[in-house]
């Protein structure tokens, strides 16, 4: 296969570099659709930094994540350790920090280890890092925190809700101590959306949205790979800015296979999942009424976003089911993509 080079997304990263210019006083929360390139603009971003910052990266979505151990665990660089590593462990912060560039995961301390981990304190682990983050100012660095797929601690808890312990540490961070950038992405718009409504929050983070590409990034996407117009056209119509729908169009196309034959496939799946909610529904594993999700889908016959002004049970089950995306910034509703909202109509037709 050939290799995908990072297209784009230059408005992002300028938002993203005068965010990392000035002093840090809010959270950066950084959303939108699903697969809309979220992650690879993080990782885009930690390669292109100047070695002033110092990236702290960590991506709870490929760790298990079942108790707050395991959690900790996520946080530092620890897991799957040899003996050697551990006795390769530096002794002090200052040795440490010399030698951490852009790391996943917060390197950690012999010394510390064991007080981190003690009697199960979200405040040790947190303490442990503000030195770290301390240290690393000394030596004339600037820390940066990343935590990609934060929701993934969903109801966790330690002495109550481990999210707001979360939260309080992230707020000490920047507005508070103006120690370090701190950036936390998801793919899950429920849980922006509470976040969004949370008190201890507000005027204390901003939103950074990473929507799929517009038209026009997309036509320069696929110009790169020999797209003629009507290949073009046919990868709007079914896949509109998507990043990874389109990488699937491109690869039918290196491989010589129809371009609409494969978005028409594309299509009929996702259509077929979106019925399989139906079959739920018939099957009682669903308790919204048939009728109350068509009206949601009827939105969608003519409109391909809608504004809201109350949400309602439907739209949020729709919401956690990805069919729809919603922005509570602009207080917004949309298919989760241009698949989703063809998918969607083609289910109106049979209704
Ligand atoms: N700007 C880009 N240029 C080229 N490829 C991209 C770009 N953005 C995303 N992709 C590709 O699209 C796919 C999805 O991107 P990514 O995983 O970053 O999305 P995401 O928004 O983080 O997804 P999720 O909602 O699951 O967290 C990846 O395979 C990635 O390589
Ligand atoms: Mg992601």
């Amino acid at each position: 296969m050939r290799n995908i080079e990072f297209h784009n997304r230059e408005k992002e990263i300028k938002e993203i570099r005068a965010i990392l210019d000035s002093r840090p006083t809010l959270i950066t929360f950084i959303y939108g659709p699903i697969n809309s390139g979220k992650t690879e603009l993080i990782g885009r971003m930690i390669e292109e930094l100047p070695v002033e910052y110092v990236v702290f990266y960590i991506n709870l979505r490929t760790k298990f994540l079942a108790s707050y151990d395991e959690f900790i665990e996520s946080l530092f660089e620890m897991e799957m350790e040899s003996e050697e590593t551990k006795r390769k462990r530096k002794e002090t912060l200052a040795e440490l920090v010399s030698s951490v560039t852009k790391v996943a995961g917060i390197p950690i301390t012999r010394e510390f280890l064991d007080y981190v981990f003690k009697d199960k304190k979200p405040k040790n682990a947190f303490s442990y890092i503000i030195k770290l983050f301390e240290e690393v100012k000394n030596a004339g660095k600037q820390p940066v925190l990343i935590l990609d797929e934060l929701q993934k601690i969903g109801d966790m808890k330690v002495n109550g809700p481990l999210i707001y312990e979360l939260f309080n540490f992230f707020i000490d961070l920047t507005k508070e101590k103006h120690l370090a950038h701190v950036f936390v992405a998801t793919s899950d718009s429920l849980f922006i959306e509470q976040i969004h409504s949370e008190a201890m929050l507000q005027g204390r983070c901003r939103y950074l949205l990473v929507d799929d590409f517009d038209h026009e990034t997309t036509a320069s996407f696929l110009e790169k790979y020999g797209f003629t117009d009507e290949e073009r056209a046919i990868a709007w119509k079914y896949c509109g800015g998507k990043p990874v729908c389109l990488l699937e169009l491109v690869n039918a196309k290196i491989n010589r296979k129809d371009v609409e034959k494969e978005a028409k496939k594309f299509l009929r799946i996702r259509t077929s999942q979106i019925l399989s909610i139906f079959d739920e529904i018939s099957l009682g594993k669903v308790e919204y009424p048939e009728n109350a999700l068509i009206q949601e889908f009827k939105n969608f016959e003519k409109e391909e976003t809608i504004r809201y002004d109350r949400v309602n049970k439907e739209k949020l089950f729709l919401v956690g089911r990805n069919v729809f995306f919603i922005d509570p910034t602009q207080r917004i509703i949309k298919p989760q993509s241009r698949l989703n909202l063809l998918a969607v109509r083609e289910v109106m037709k049979d209704a």
